[in-house]
């Protein structure tokens, strides 16, 4: 059963409604109440997933290699940026993924960011019981993680921390090396559907 909701006295305290101030004031980094309620959402999984399809984002594919340094790749939507000093980046790992045992252990990926002309890339990182760097050219980095070809930008990162949440895991990685190209549009991810300009 659900229970009632109601502002715990830390959450009120800091008056979290105000959050202009509350963001630019020394805070504790465990600010949040750890004793949030459990709630019933009064929605179903497809109002949430359609409301969710209204935010727009780019797609990426994430690499990395398993325990026994066979490439591993997923095609990641939920990618997003953390901090810059240090340069964190965050992206959601689903506990069902094929690939979750390589992202669990492994200590270094890389995220790339498609560009408009990569969609059949992102079709093929995303597909069940196929290997998905058949006819990818990729070249592994000094940590044996695969680099693609041909990405909008590519931040290669060390796994710093992964946080459970739900049937996902949030999955914060340290920038190590990044770089970037001007020289196309990305690929879009809207309601379902993959477009770009
Ligand atoms: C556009 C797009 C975005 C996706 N974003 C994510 C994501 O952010 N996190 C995730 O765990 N899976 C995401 N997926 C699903 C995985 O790419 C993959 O399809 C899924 O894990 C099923 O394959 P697997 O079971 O072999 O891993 C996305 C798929 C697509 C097509």
């Amino acid at each position: 059963m659900g229970k009632a909701i109601s502002p715990s006295p830390a959450a009120a305290g800091l008056g979290l409604h105000n959050f202009s101030s509350f963001a630019f004031s020394a805070c504790p980094v465990n600010f949040l109440p750890l004793d949030v309620p459990e709630c019933l959402p009064a929605f179903t999984d497809r109002e949430f997933r359609d409301a969710l399809g209204q935010f727009a984002t780019g797609v990426t594919v994430v690499t990395a290699c398993d325990a026994q340094g066979r490439p591993a790749g997923m095609t990641v939507s939920s990618f997003n940026s953390v901090s810059l000093t240090p340069p964190l980046v965050l992206w959601s790992l689903a506990r069902s993924a094929g690939n979750f045992a390589a992202y669990a252990q492994c200590r270094h990926y890389a995220i790339h960011v498609l560009a408009v002309d990569q969609k059949q890339l992102a079709l093929q990182f995303s597909q069940r019981g196929i290997d998905r760097f058949a006819g990818v050219h990729w070249a592994p980095n000094a940590h044996g993680v695969p680099l693609l070809s041909g990405a909008l930008a590519v931040f290669e990162c060390q796994a710093r921390s992964r946080y459970d949440e739900g049937d996902h895991v949030i999955m914060v990685g340290e920038v190590q090396a990044c770089r970037h190209s001007m020289q196309a549009a990305p690929l879009l991810y809207h309601r379902g559907a993959m477009r770009g300009e």
